[in-house]
Parts: structure tokens; C-alpha cells; sequence
């Protein structure tokens, strides 16, 4: 069993270096953004109601949140584990997985400053049906514009415009960074605490993945 979590800033690289676990280990990426995107493209109740928070740059409730990634993490691709990224996202989120006995093999953070944030997720692109995720500038598609795998168009995330990414930078601090010192206490407190990794998220694609598979092996 790997169970791993993703912390980090928005456009930390979390779901870039998701990808790559995801592939090394066989095991499925969570990313509940993506889920919440996919929900709202389909018009569903949950879609409905996070549509304006997410545009806001704010947080979608606990209780909904909590009930999606448990139903899951029932699907019969996560028996062997699987890569929580954006979640959790509150002290009650990563409550809630002790509560439910989910145990979590590492916590891996990577960090990034606030002014650099801002520059790379205006860069970024994305292939809405896959998550597949570039970068204009630091992760080019072969061809401009078009997914690699399926030629499709690449599109722009609603939440990446500049207000935005610094309201969901001021809800990061507000309420997500605390899980940093969540986890890391938490390692000093129990043995079978996850292994907490922290990471230099300003250094290139590649240089992180080397690091945090390296970690993964430890
Ligand atoms: P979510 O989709 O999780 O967005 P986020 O946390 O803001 O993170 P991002 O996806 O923007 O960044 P990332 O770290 O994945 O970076 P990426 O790899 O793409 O959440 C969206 C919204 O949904 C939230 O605001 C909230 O409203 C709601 N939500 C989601 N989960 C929730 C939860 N648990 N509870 C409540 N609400 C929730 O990289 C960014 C760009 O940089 C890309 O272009 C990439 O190519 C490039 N890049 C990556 N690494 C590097 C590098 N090392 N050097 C240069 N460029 C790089
Ligand atoms: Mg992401």
C-alpha cells in the first residue's frame, strides 16, 4: 500500500509531479480540483455548488469534499493506494482521514514562493479530459496548443487569471499551510505517522521528480 499526499501552493507543481508518481507507482492521482472541474463541465449538483467558490478563489465545503475523495478511494484502482493532490486542503479534511483509518504512507511538500506563483500559472495549459498539464514557456506540448497524446486543444484554467491565483494564494495561507505543521508533528508524535518531505519547488520539473522519487525509495 502507498498512500501519498501532495502540499503545496496553488501551481506549486503538484499535479506535474503527480503525474509522475502516479506512473512510477502505479497507483491513481486524486486531484480533487480536477474532480470538481469534471463536475461542473457536467452540471452536476456538486458542479453547481462549487462553480462560484472556485471562480472566488476559496475553498468548497469539508463535508462534500470528504464524501467525494471517500467514495474514491473505494474504486477498485486505489486497492494498492494512491496520490492525494489538493487534498487535504483543512485540518478537518486530514482529520477526517484519521477518523476513516486512512493511512498515509508520506507527506510530500513542495514549495514555492507567492511572486512566483503568480508568472507560472498564467503560463499554464491543460487537456481538460486527461489533467494532463504544461507550461507555455517551462513544459511546451509538441505541437502549440494541442495535447500531446490526443491532439486535442489545450485549454486555460477559469481560476488562472491573476486575482484569482492571489485570492487562492491568501486561502492557501489562511487555511491550508497549517497542515505543514499538522503532519510534521505529527511525525514526531507517532511512529506510524507518514514520513513528512519537504522539496524546493522552484527548481526545475525534472530536478523535483529526481528528488521526490529518490525520497519515495528511501
Ligand atoms: P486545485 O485544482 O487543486 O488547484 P490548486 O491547489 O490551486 O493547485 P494547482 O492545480 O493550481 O497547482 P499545482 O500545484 O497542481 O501545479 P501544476 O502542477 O498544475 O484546486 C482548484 C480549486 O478547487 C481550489 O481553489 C478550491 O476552490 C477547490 N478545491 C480543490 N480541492 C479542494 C479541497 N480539498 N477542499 C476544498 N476545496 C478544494 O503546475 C502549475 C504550472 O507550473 C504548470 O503550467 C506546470 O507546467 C508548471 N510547473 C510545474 N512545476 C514546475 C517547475 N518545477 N518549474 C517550472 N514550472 C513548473
Ligand atoms: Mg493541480
Amino acid at each position: 500500500m502507498m498512500r501519498i499526499i501532495l502540499l503545496g501552493p496553488p501551481g506549486a507543481g503538484k499535479g506535474t509531479q503527480a503525474q509522475f508518481i502516479s506512473k512510477a507507482y502505479n497507483i491513481p492521482q486524486i486531484s480533487t480540483g480536477d474532480m470538481l472541474r469534471s463536475a461542473i463541465k457536467e452540471k452536476t449538483p456538486l458542479g453547481m455548488q462549487a462553480e462560484s467558490i472556485m471562480k472566488a478563489g476559496g475553498l468548497v465545503s469539508d463535508d462534500l469534499i470528504i464524501n467525494l475523495v471517500k467514495e474514491r478511494i473505494e474504486k477498485p484502482d486505489c486497492v494498492n493506494g494512491c496520490i492525494f493532490d489538493g487534498f487535504p486542503r483543512t485540518i478537518p479534511q486530514a482529520e477526517a482521514l484519521i477518523d476513516a483509518d486512512v493511512a498515509i504512507n508520506h507527506v510530500i511538500e513542495i514549495s514555492v514562493p507567492d511572486d512566483e506563483i503568480v508568472q507560472r500559472l498564467s503560463g499554464r495549459r491543460q487537456h481538460p479530459d486527461s489533467g494532463r498539464i504544461y507550461h507555455v514557456k517551462y513544459n511546451p506540448p509538441n505541437q502549440e496548443g494541442l495535447d500531446d497524446i490526443t491532439g486535442e486543444p489545450l485549454v486555460q484554467r477559469d481560476d488562472d487569471k491573476e486575482s484569482t491565483i492571489r485570492d487562492r494564494l491568501a486561502t492557501y495561507h489562511e487555511q491550508t499551510e497549517a497542515l505543514v505543521g499538522f503532519y510534521q508533528q505529527k511525525e514526531k508524535e507517532a511512529n506510524n505517522a507518514p514520513d513528512y518531505h519537504k522539496f524546493d519547488g522552484t527548481q526545475d520539473i525534472e530536478a523535483v521528480k529526481a528528488q521526490i522519487l529518490s525520497a519515495l525509495q528511501g
